[in-house]
Formats: C-alpha cells, sequence, structure tokens
C-alpha cells in the first residue's frame, strides 16, 4: 500500500492529551502509522505542510444530502409547513439522476469546508444513487434511505407500507453496507415518529439488532412535533423511543432541542447519542439545544449541518461559530469555549457514530482522515502566540482549507476537488432540479 508523509504541519491531534504540536505524519495505505516531531522515512507521496495546520477531518452527524438541490426553495418557515409544503413535495419529485448530483453537490461542499465523515438520511427513494456519489467521491459516510409508513400530507410517492420499507432498507444494507474498504456503513433512518408506524419502529429495532447497524432519526426538534407525537402515542419522543426497545448506544438523535429532563435521563443512561443543529435549529426557529447540559451528563453530542434548505449552508465552521456563540448568549461566555466546540466536530462526532477508535484524532492506528488549513489571509491573523483553538473555530473559515484526506486518499489538494468534477456537478444539479421542478408543478 502507498505510504505518505506529512511534513512540518502544525497540528492540532484532539488526542486524549490534546496534544498540539509541530511535526510529522507517517499515513500507510488508510492509517495513520506515526506522529512526531521528526520522521525520516521516504514515503510514496511527501506533502510539505510548512506553515499550514494539520486537524482531523470534521464529522458531521446530521445531513440530508437529497435535500442539497432544494437550498434555497423552502426559507422562512417552521418544520412541520416546511416538510409539507416544501420538503415532502420536492422529495417525491426526485429522480435517479437528481438524487445523485444533490448528493455530489452536498458532497462537494462538505468536502471543500472540510468535512470527511457524515451521517446522512437520504429520501424514501434512488438511496442507491446516494451511495454511488458518496462511492465514488471517497468522503466517509453513515447512510440510509428514509423510512416512513405514517402521516397525513405526505405525497403518495413517499408513502411507503411498512413491509415495503423494512425490506428495501435490508436490500440496501446488503448492496452497500462495509463497501468502499468499510468507509460506507448501513444506518437505518426512521424519519421520525410522527412519519412512522409503531409496526415499522420495532421493525428497525429488530433489524438493528440483527445486522448490528446503527439507527438515525430526528427526535423532540420542535414543539409542534411534540404535541403530534404525545397526541398520537401518548409520550414523549424519547420516552416512546425507549418504551419500543430502541433507546441504545446505537440511537443517534437528530436535534433534541426541547428535552424534559425524564429524556435526558434516558440518553445519558441508555448511552443514546445526539447530533446538534445549531444552524438549523435557528432558521427553522425551532430553539436552543441545552447542548452544556448533556455534556455535563456525558452524553455524545455530534454536530451537523442538516440538510441545505434549512441552514442553507452545509459548512461545519459556520456550525462550529453557531455552536459556541448561542450558548454564550443563553448562559454567558464561558458556557461553550472553542476547544469544547472543536472536540465536537471531531471526537465528538466520532463516539457518536461508535468509531472514537476509528476517527477523530491524530494518532498512529487511526484512519487517516485529515485536513490541512492555510491561515494566511487577513482574517486570521495576527498568528503570534495565537490560541490554535480559538483560531480554527472563531476566525477560520470554508476558503482556508487546503488539502484533504480520506481513509489515506488525497480528495482535495491545493483547495481543489479531485474526485468530485466541480463543472459537472454544478450545471447539472441545475438541470436536476429544473426538471424536478418541472415534475413537481406538473403534479407527477
Ligand atoms: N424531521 C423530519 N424530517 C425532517 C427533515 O428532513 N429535516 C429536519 N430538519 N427535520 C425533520
Ligand atoms: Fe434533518
Amino acid at each position: 500500500m502507498a505510504t505518505t508523509l506529512i511534513k512540518n504541519a502544525q497540528m492540532i491531534t484532539m488526542d486524549s492529551q490534546e496534544r498540539v504540536l509541530k511535526g510529522d505524519v507517517l499515513i500507510d495505505g488508510d492509517r495513520i502509522i506515526e506522529v512526531a516531531e521528526q520522521i525520516e522515512a521516504v514515503a510514496d507521496r511527501t506533502i510539505d505542510a510548512a506553515g499550514k495546520t494539520l486537524l482531523p477531518g470534521f464529522i458531521q452527524t446530521h445531513i440530508h444530502l437529497c435535500q442539497t438541490l432544494f437550498r434555497g426553495r423552502a426559507d422562512d418557515l417552521e418544520l412541520l409547513d416546511w416538510l409539507r409544503n416544501r420538503i415532502w413535495p420536492l422529495e417525491a419529485a426526485h429522480d435517479e439522476e437528481s438524487v445523485y448530483y444533490s448528493a455530489m453537490l452536498g458532497i462537494g461542499e462538505l468536502i471543500r469546508s472540510g468535512t470527511t465523515t457524515i451521517l446522512d438520511m437520504e429520501t424514501v427513494h434512488h438511496t442507491d444513487s446516494a451511495f454511488r456519489a458518496i462511492e465514488e467521491s471517497g468522503i466517509r459516510a453513515f447512510s440510509g434511505k428514509v423510512m416512513m409508513d405514517h402521516g397525513g400530507d405526505v405525497p403518495a410517492r413517499l408513502n411507503e407500507s411498512t413491509e415495503v420499507s423494512l425490506q428495501a432498507s435490508v436490500d440496501l444494507l446488503e448492496r452497500w453496507h462495509g463497501k468502499a474498504n468499510g468507509r460506507i456503513q448501513y444506518t437505518f433512518c426512521p424519519r421520525f415518529v410522527v412519519s412512522c408506524t409503531e409496526e415499522l419502529l420495532i421493525g428497525v429495532r429488530d433489524l438493528s439488532r440483527q445486522y448490528n447497524v446503527k439507527v438515525h432519526t430526528h427526535a423532540s426538534e420542535n414543539r409542534g412535533e411534540i404535541a403530534l407525537v404525545e397526541r398520537e402515542r401518548g409520550k414523549r419522543n424519547v420516552l416512546y423511543l425507549d418504551h419500543l426497545g430502541l433507546a441504545t448506544p446505537d440511537l443517534i438523535l437528530a436535534h433534541c432541542v426541547w428535552l424534559n429532563e425524564e429524556e435526558k435521563e434516558v440518553i445519558r443512561a441508555r448511552g443514546v447519542k445526539v447530533t446538534h443543529c445549531p444552524g438549523s435549529n435557528l432558521k427553522l426557529s425551532s430553539g436552543i439545544a441545552e447542548v452544556p447540559d448533556l455534556l455535563r451528563k456525558q452524553v455524545a453530542v455530534g454536530i451537523g449541518s442538516d440538510g441545505a434548505p434549512c441552514n442553507n449552508t452545509l459548512d461545519m465552521f459556520s456550525e462550529m461559530r453557531m455552536t459556541a456563540l448561542i450558548q454564550k448568549t443563553l448562559h454567558g461566555p464561558t458556557a461553550m469555549d472553542a476547544k469544547t466546540v472543536l472536540r465536537m466536530a471531531t471526537m465528538g462526532g466520532a463516539e457518536v457514530l461508535g468509531m472514537e477508535r476509528e476517527i477523530g484524532s491524530i494518532e498512529p492506528g487511526k484512519k487517516a482522515d485529515l485536513i490541512l488549513l492555510e491561515l494566511d489571509e487577513f482574517h486570521a491573523y495576527p498568528s503570534f502566540e495565537a490560541d490554535p483553538y480559538s483560531r480554527v473555530v472563531y476566525s477560520a473559515g470554508y476558503s482556508d482549507v487546503d488539502t484533504v484526506l480520506i481513509d489515506g486518499e488525497l480528495v482535495m489538494r491545493n483547495k481543489l476537488l479531485l474526485t468530485v468534477d466541480k463543472g459537472t456537478v454544478l450545471k447539472e444539479s441545475d438541470r436536476s432540479i429544473e426538471r424536478l421542478l418541472r415534475r413537481l408543478n406538473e403534479g407527477g
């Protein structure tokens, strides 16, 4: 396998000792094999990182690649109207090619801005197209088709029977789980309790145990959603999921804005994982999640930008900034510091995915999922004795990402994507949304 040597980087390792050092990293194939101040090895490929900052790639634990094409077409709405009036009809109008370019557009933006791993929820149909884009682009992804067999105001094309939803998920799992050197991990994605029968959720529980794969859903995002769940199921979201036996360390909940104390205790005690989506929560006027309280309770919390139509960017720098700033407004200036936020964006995400031994930090034995920032612009100066965490979280941005490696493969170099053809993806994403909107307006 090919070796790669990264020389003279300013490293923020995010390892257990929180080491920040200047030095080299040696990679053999897909794994880091050595981290030291000076490595005298001859590698197949050498990357000169002098003057650049090396970080573990960002991990985003809630994304909808299938929604990237809907950017800017569902602004200024609350969750349930946003879904019923815009997102569901748009998802229903997708075709095989539009899902592929929606995914490629999203992945291009994600890699360009330093995200190397995602937890992604697709739509009901054409999920093979998203997996194809994931495979070709080189991004690391946990993903699955969304499952929905219940609820009003859902376009007919999205409403599946319980049996078909479960079988289609298993079929996808068998085609994609573990593919691309393990870079692709299938994940069961029941949309949210509002969209799922009890039978479907129980089926998901049993299948996730049988195949040992994660379950990802939305929970307690919006007060209207919670009221609807309580009315239909007689329980709040997390208590209902626990009642069905779904609250386990393999359950990853997006949002968790409106948890009560009992729900927080279930999450803590059962080892359920949480994804914080500050941009989405602010834009859909959902609320502000009590992240400092969850972290105090030792709950694993990752960060995700959610879908493009509720944010409207997939940029982790933007999410990190919001993660810190919104808590300061509520709880004071020390409620969320830069190091805590960068930890959530890296090791926190790894813990959410049960991948803390594989990704999330720069350490020998881990996968080589790494990003280099070139902090040579006005906004990142002065650099003299700058706090490295502050510089990355509060000052740096999308355009500073210079190089990205995933699974030991170079996917971006000198700010140029190597696995995603930008010109084609931009052009085809326009063609795809045009075709999709025509189909939507024709009611077919
Ligand atoms: N709840 C159910 N579906 C969705 C979705 O697509 N996005 C968000 N943000 N919340 C949801
Ligand atoms: Fe979402």
